[in-house]
């Protein structure tokens, strides 16, 4: 036992049943070029036709270069920028967003938007308020150009940035450098109540607002695809939306708070298991750290089956998620005496 938990707290309070680690050779950038990989032969593309790569994410390997480089070296992308976006957990739908508007102004004409994250490698694994909610992933997604009334309808995104200090990370970041402090060390910041308070509030006035330009009543929307951090935020949400919860997808059991990664996971998990029909209205909320929030009412495509499958996958860790856990607190704690 490494923290002061038990499972029935967290299921009870989070809905979370789940998390995966990433393992040691495995980076953010590691996991967005794979999901990258897999989102071009689902659509039947290749790196030659991208012309945009932005990765969200909150764990980039490195300050700079950005993982969207990385993403982009590593598929043999040529054409085109590529660029990190910081939103923490509205980073992926934020990213949506930003590259449709370069598809719309004709700058890009195949943007991938990739989520990503590996928080295991910035938990403090000591710290039992905060390390049972998080866990690793990525997906990707493809935006291309269409004649067709597809994609974005409408978007409304926001941020309470006089909040931002109730969800915060010490110990990484140019105001710890040149310190004496070591870098890497993290202690989190987080006022778990508040957060939900203010998760709910921002999605769900989003939703309302997106809806209510569109003139839609949520009888009209066929799935809500919901930034995924506790299925209680996600209930509550969905009730001030007006959406029932049989139309709004849930995987936070399987996954935990992956951040930016936890949209595009959920899209993709729901496209698979048949969820979302051609044509289908979608409602998408993300919060997350800045406070970041937003809704998306998006249009999706006539496709809903994959042209290719890509067998790309990352090799087994030779490490169980506790021993690396169990390194991760040991290495904490002699880098701190
Ligand atoms: N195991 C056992 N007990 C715990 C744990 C744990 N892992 N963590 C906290 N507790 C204890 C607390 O110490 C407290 O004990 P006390 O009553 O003796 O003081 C008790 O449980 C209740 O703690 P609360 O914080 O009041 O619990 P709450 O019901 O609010 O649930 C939670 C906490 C799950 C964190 C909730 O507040 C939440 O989900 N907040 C939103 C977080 C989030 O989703 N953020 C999204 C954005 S994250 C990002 O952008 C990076």
């Amino acid at each position: 036992k490494t923290v002061d938990t038990t499972s029935d707290w967290i299921v009870q309070r989070t809905g979370i049943r789940n998390r995966y680690i990433v393992g040691e050779g495995e980076t953010t950038s590691t996991l967005a070029t794979g999901a990258a990989r897999k989102a071009l032969a689902a659509a039947g593309l290749t790196a030659a036709d991208v012309d945009l790569i932005i990765v969200a994410t909150a764990t980039p390997d490195y300050t700079f270069p950005a993982t969207a480089t990385q993403v982009q070296a590593a598929l043999g992308v040529t054409r085109g920028a590529a660029f990190d976006l910081q939103a923490v957990c509205s980073g992926f739908v934020f990213g949506v967003s930003v590259a449709e508007k370069f598809i719309a102004t004709g700058s890009s004409t195949c943007a991938l938007v990739i989520g990503a994250e590996t928080f295991s490698r910035i938990l403090d694994w000591s710290d039992r308020t905060t390390c049972v909610l998080f866990g690793d992933g990525a997906a990707a997604v493809v935006l291309q150009a269409t004649p067709r009334d597809e994609g974005v309808q409408l978007e409304k995104l926001g941020c309470y940035g006089e909040s931002r200090e109730i969800l915060r990370i010490h110990g990484i970041g140019g105001a710890y450098v040149h310190q004496g402090r070591l870098l890497g060390a993290t202690e989190w910041q987080f006022e778990g109540q508040d957060i939900f308070k203010k998760a709910v509030h921002g999605m769900g006035s989003a939703c309302e607002d997106v809806l209510r330009r569109a003139g839609l009543t949520p009888e009209a929307i066929d799935l809500v695809i919901p930034h995924q951090a506790n299925l209680r935020i996600i209930e509550f949400v969905a009730k001030r939306a007006g959406v029932p919860m049989e139309r709004v997808y849930v995987n936070v059991h399987r996954y935990g708070n992956m951040s930016a990664a936890t949209v595009p996971v959920a899209l993709c998990e729901a496209l698979e298991e048949g969820r979302i029909a051609p044509g289908a209205r979608l409602l998408m909320p993300a919060f997350g750290g800045g406070l970041t929030f937003c809704a998306h009412l998006v249009r999706w495509g006539t496709r809903t089956q994959p042209i290719g499958l890509s067998s790309i996958d990352l090799p087994p860790s030779p490490h169980s998620a506790l021993e690396l856990v169990q390194r991760y607190r040991r290495a904490k704690g002699h880098a701190l005496t």
